[in-house]
């Protein structure tokens, strides 16, 4: 437990300047309040030692670089999610870092996005629990989390003054929901503000998202702080809550808050409260300090990414059986990829790799003697070299071998902090390789590298077995080689959907807005909720991925406690190899009251590694919070009753085994107001009552549907209360029925 600092001694000018950095990295160290060291990032820690800046360009000190989210989430799993969180907290201990700026779990709302690399999904509990598991890691070695970027900062254009107009629903239960998960469980040190505004109100001066939610509702209790450059008027983010303003240095907000308390706009109590929410900061990172360095960890933690990337690696496809390569096949690696891997996104959370493996080299070292040639394909710059010669080269090589392992992607200068994407299509000339290749060599696998979705139609229609590493971190190289080749089987899932075209997306037509506005008008229709509810195509759902041995599940059980429904689930290895398999909870409630999607992620659970024909029990607990609707007419979560259908599988459209449990719902009283209707008071007893009384026999006429005629009793009842004194109500009995319904 670290003790609230006392600040008393402080002079009001040195509390103000405990709100804002000292320079780009650090807090100041004023008093007895020690400075802070702040870096990035998500996967990898980035401490500069020279020229600072957030946008990734400066050298950093070498560093793990592990899967960025993107990969790192297909490994569904939280156990190693939270073992990277470990490491990295290591790391930066090792190089003097206090907190570091991550994770961050904002929603993949469009595959435009320009950070979608560093997110984690489309699905907020997916992210919420993976979030959770990071922070957890991290702060269990003493250093500090930063979760971001809080919150609906789901874009890159205009993102600086971009508001994201959400409605209360969605952002309730897509946008913040995984916040209020983290927060609540893994409770990070800082979470730090985004860019954008949301519903009009910039996030570094939003007093409901910073206080009332945060602090209020969720009960965070650590420091807020702001994405870099993030504050435009700081005593006004002092007052919203905002606590401390990065990077910093100048002095001119300090002299601006001092000059707001001078003037009485802003109270003295708020930068108190942000000078001790630094202060305690400060303190936590004193406590984290004496847990002392790691030694070197630079080859345990290489090996440690290698095994935690090969477990984000997602067989999409394999017809035949044509993975894992048999042993002595020889194999023509294609595709510029293989020898230059793409491993990682642009911008503040590029990492200075420790080392790099090369997935032609690790192919190499694992295939033996059989011969592994190598061809370019396709160059991502200009190489002098024409796409035809390339391409000719690439063919020849595949007739020659017995199996092709075709490396495309995504190039590393389109996919950046900074800018959303345009697109996402693969280069023509991939495609177009790819078609000549498998036209010559039907054997051919596919291995892809990118950092936001892309369109594998034309992947999918040409090649017979596709790999997905997304990017996959420095050791990349040697786990896909590993997966090539069956030293690791594979059981990463997709955390987005991939669509067949972009124009079938949610926000295909709302994205990135215009004139600084975003309208999400897709409304809490987000990745697969928004294909499977339209019962649309998709190239590959949410949550699929494919083992080299099979799984079956059986012996649902279900049962309503209270804190949520109990789960368990018999999931048994079928096949002939040792494989683990990704259990995927998903419910619905049909016949619901509110809209919802047809089908809802609602846990997760990894098994351990099955030998052929052993089963395992999975138990899992659906909790009620995340059950939970946001109702707007009370402005609460509330948990509908009913019977709920329960599935677990092994996508969103691989339901394996099903079943039904009665839940008992939270009490919900609407409260009965003029602009209720008839049928919305009949169907309150303390309002029917009251309308029975004070109307005498009326309201028992009106509920005889035979008597007046099911059409005209619909009609009926949704006039609203008010309405009624023009159809000859008394309107002393309307108030007397308002009066009485309230009780
Ligand atoms: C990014 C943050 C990052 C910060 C510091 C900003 O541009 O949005 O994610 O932590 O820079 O590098």
């Amino acid at each position: 437990m670290t003790s609230t600092p006392d600040l008393t001694d402080l002079a009001p000018q040195q509390r103000a300047a405990l709100g804002s950095g000292a320079d780009f990295w650090t807090t100041k160290a004023i008093g007895s309040v020690t400075a802070v060291t702040m870096t990035d990032g998500p996967h990898g820690v980035r401490r500069q030692a020279g020229a600072t800046d957030h946008l990734g360009s400066a050298e950093s000190l070498p560093a793990t670089c592990f899967p960025p989210a993107v990969g790192l989430a297909q490994s569904w799993d939280v156990d190693l999610v939270r073992r990277v969180g470990e490491a990295l907290g290591r790391e930066a201990r090792a190089l003097g870092v206090d907190v570091l700026l991550g994770p961050g779990v904002n929603i993949k709302r469009d595959p435009r996005g320009g950070r979608n690399f560093e997110y984690y999904s489309e699905d907020p509990s997916l992210t919420g629990l993976l979030g959770a598991a990071w922070v957890t890691g991290v702060q269990s070695t003493g250093v500090g989390a930063s979760l971001k970027h809080f919150a609906a900062n789901n874009a890159e254009h205009d993102r600086m003054r971009s508001s994201s107009d959400v409605d209360t629903r969605p952002l309730r239960e897509i946008y913040l929901r995984a916040f209020a998960h983290i927060v609540r469980t893994a409770r990070p040190w800082t979470v730090m503000c985004s860019y954008n505004r949301i519903n009009g109100v910039h996030a570094a001066q939003n007093r409901w998202l910073l206080t009332d939610v945060l602090r209020g509702e969720w009960g965070f209790d650590g420091a807020v702080i702001s994405d870099w450059g993030a504050v435009a008027d700081r005593p006004a983010s002092v007052t919203a809550g905002l606590d401390l303003e990065m990077p910093g240095g100048s002095g001119i907000s300090d002299a601006q808050v001092l000059a707001a308390m001078a003037a009485g706009t802003l109270d003295p109590a708020d930068v108190d409260r942000a000078a001790r929410n630094v202060a305690t900061l400060a303190a936590k990172v004193v406590a984290g300090r004496e847990l002392g360095r790691a030694v070197d960890t630079t080859d345990e933690h290489h090996r440690l990414a290698r095994a935690v990337a090969a477990r984000c690696v997602v067989l999409l496809r394999n017809d035949r059986g044509l993975l894992p390569l048999t042993p002595g096949r020889s194999l023509a690696v294609i595709g510029e990829f293989a020898a230059e891997p793409r491993y990682q996104g642009g911008g503040s959370s590029h990492v200075n790799p420790t080392r790099l493996d090369v997935p032609l080299e690790e192919i190499r070292a694992l295939a033996g003697a059989a011969p592994v040639s190598y061809s370019r394909g396709f160059a991502t710059a200009d190489t002098g070299v024409g796409a035809d010669a390339l391409r000719a080269e690439a063919v020849a090589a595949a007739r020659h071998a017995d199996v092709a392992v075709v490396f495309l992607g995504s190039a590393a200068a389109q996919e950046s902090e900074g800018f959303d994407r345009q697109h996402i299509e693969l280069p023509a000339e991939q495609v177009e390789l790819l078609a000549a290749v498998v036209r010559a060599q039907p054997e051919t696998v596919v291995v892809l590298a990118h950092g936001g979705v892309v369109r594998l139609a034309p992947v999918a229609a040409l090649a017979p077995a596709i790999l997905d590493g997304g990017l996959l971190g420095q050791a990349g190289g040697g786990a896909l080689a590993d997966v090539l080749f069956g030293v690791v089987n594979p059981s990463g899932r997709l955390a987005e959907t991939v669509p067949v075209r972009l124009q079938d997306t949610p926000a295909y037509l709302g994205f990135p807005g215009e004139n600084s506005h975003v309208r999400y008008g897709e409304g809490l229709y987000v990745g697969y909720r928004w294909y499977d509810s339209r019962d649309m195509d998709v190239t590959y759902p949410f949550g699929h991925g494919l083992s080299y041995t099979t799984f079956e599940y059986s012996d649902l059980a279900l049962a309503a406690e209270p804190a949520g429904i109990a789960v368990r689930v018999r999931v048994t290895n079928t096949g002939s190899r040792v494989g683990r398999e990704v259990v995927q909870v998903y419910t619905a409630l049909p016949g619901s009251a509110v809209s919802r999607p047809v089908r809802e992620l609602k846990a997760v659970a990894v098994t351990a590694e099955l030998e052929p024909g052993a089963s395992e029990e999975v138990s899992l607990l659906l909790r009620r919070d995340d059950l939970a609707y946001w109702e707007t007419r009370v402005d609460r979560w509330i948990v509908e009753g009913g019977a709920y259908q329960v599935w677990a599988g092994a996508s969103s459209r691989d339901l394996r085994i099903g079943g039904q449990v009665q839940l008992a719902g939270d009490d919900l009283r609407i409260p009965i107001t003029a602009e209720s209707t008839l049928g919305e008071a009949m169907a309150d007893p303390a309002a029917a009552a009251a309308l029975a009384e004070v109307f005498g026999g009326m309201s028992e006429s009106m509920g005889d549907a035979t008597a007046l005629g099911v059409d005209m009793m619909r009609m009926i009842a949704s006039i609203p209360l008010n309405r009624l004194t023009g159809f000859g109500v008394d309107p002393e009995k309307l108030d007397a029925l308002l009066a009485r319904g309230d009780d």
